[in-house]
């Protein structure tokens, strides 16, 4: 009887910078992070309330090669070892995506590797694979992207293939509670601020206004946010818009803790209506918000199927993230070239 061989291990380098963080992985299989590396900007931006896109992609050119480099080290695994490096090549800022592309075609071109441009949603999903012990897909799978740019929702029917049912029309989630973060007074990113505060608060104080925009897929974010405004100004007249720190009294945890119910109550009623309509095998939640403790409780109390969301740390933006979606389009046969370029609108269901 022959041996049965097991196919070789396939590893790739993940490069990220689509938005304020210098990202740079080592995963093997798609699965088995062997290092993730992430250089955050955070605080950089903070004072601004929002991300600096010019500052961001200054920031990454100093921060790519000792990013690539610490990501190389701790996977233990020279260069001659890995089997493709992967860059997410959009959407994000141009600025930012240009160093991750170019620092990717200098390894592509150096080391003989084949480069693969990656979209930065697909990344996002594969966050999901990250860390399994095996691939537990249960196509269609019905995907809910919501991040700091984006609330997608996706009908994922095979790896590599989607449908967009609906996005934002206007805030993504995130930037709503960045936004109303700022209001209250709390610190940027807004959303672990705004769960930190809502904690002590109470969900039931303000009944803000949710729009589940019933004949479609789409969602809207800037209803409850300048609710939320005209909330904060009716309590405090002599408060200008914007202008921080909020004056003592504020019920800033009751506050916080009314705005996120009603964003969770939208993100899940809508994705519960759409898991049911299309008979997803699986929930698939991706991106910064799905780190978010009640929008999780939710999802898992009122879902008709498995719920999947990555682990707390792989919610936001991160290089092993890409380098598992690079595995994915690797497998099935996606070698990029070295004219390669950033596409900073891209749209998923396009690819
Ligand atoms: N616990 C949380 N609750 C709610 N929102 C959160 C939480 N943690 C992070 N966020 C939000 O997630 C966003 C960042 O997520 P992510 O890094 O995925 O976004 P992005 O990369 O800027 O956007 P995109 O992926 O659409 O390009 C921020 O808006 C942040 O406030
Ligand atoms: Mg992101």
């Amino acid at each position: 009887m022959t041996p049965k061989t097991s196919p070789p291990d396939v590893r790739i380098l993940g490069i990220e910078t689509s938005c304020d963080d210098t990202g740079a992985a080592v995963v093997e299989n798609g699965t088995r992070i062997l290092s993730n590396i992430l250089i955050s900007q955070g605080e950089l931006h903070a004072q601004y309330g929002g991300v600096f896109p010019e500052m961001a992609s200054r920031s990454h050119v100093e921060t790519i090669e000792p990013a690539i480099r610490r990501a190389m080290e701790e996977s233990h695994l020279s260069v001659e070892e890995l089997d493709a490096v992967a860059v997410t090549r959009g959407p994000g800022l141009a600025g930012s995506l240009v160093v991750g592309v170019n620092a990717a075609k200098g390894l592509s071109l150096a080391a003989g590797l084949p480069i693969l441009g990656i979209h930065h949603l697909e990344s996002h999903i594969y966050s999901l694979w990250l860390s399994q012990e095996e691939s537990p897909e249960r196509f269609p799978a019905l995907c809910l992207i919501v991040s700091g740019g984006h609330t997608d929702l996706y009908v994922m029917s095979g790896h590599g293939q989607y449908r967009r049912l609906g996005g934002t029309l206007d805030d993504a989630a995130g930037e709503a509670f960045d936004k109303v973060a700022r209001l209250l007074g709390l610190p940027y990113p807004g959303g672990p601020a705004i769960e930190a505060a809502a904690r002590s608060g109470n969900p039931e104080f303000v009944r803000f206004p949710r729009a589940l925009l019933d004949d479609s897929w789409n969602f809207s974010f800037s209803g409850v946010k300048t609710a939320v405004l005209r909330e904060v100004r009716r309590r405090q007249p002599n408060l200008a818009a914007g202008i921080n720190p909020p004056e003592p009294g504020l019920p800033v945890e009751n506050l916080a803790a009314s705005f996120q119910a009603a964003v969770v109550d939208v993100l899940t009623k809508k994705t519960v209506r759409a898991a049911r309509e299309f008979q997803a095998g699986e929930i698939l939640v991706a991106g910064g918000v799905s780190a978010n403790q009640a929008l999780r409780e939710a999802l898992q109390r009122d879902a008709p199927c498995p719920v999947r969301m990555p682990p707390l740390e792989l919610c936001t933006d991160n290089a092993a993230m890409v380098a598992a979606a690079g595995y994915f389009r690797f497998q099935s046969g996606q070698r990029d070239t070295l004219d390669l370029d950033v596409v900073p609108d891209w749209d998923l269901a396009e690819d």
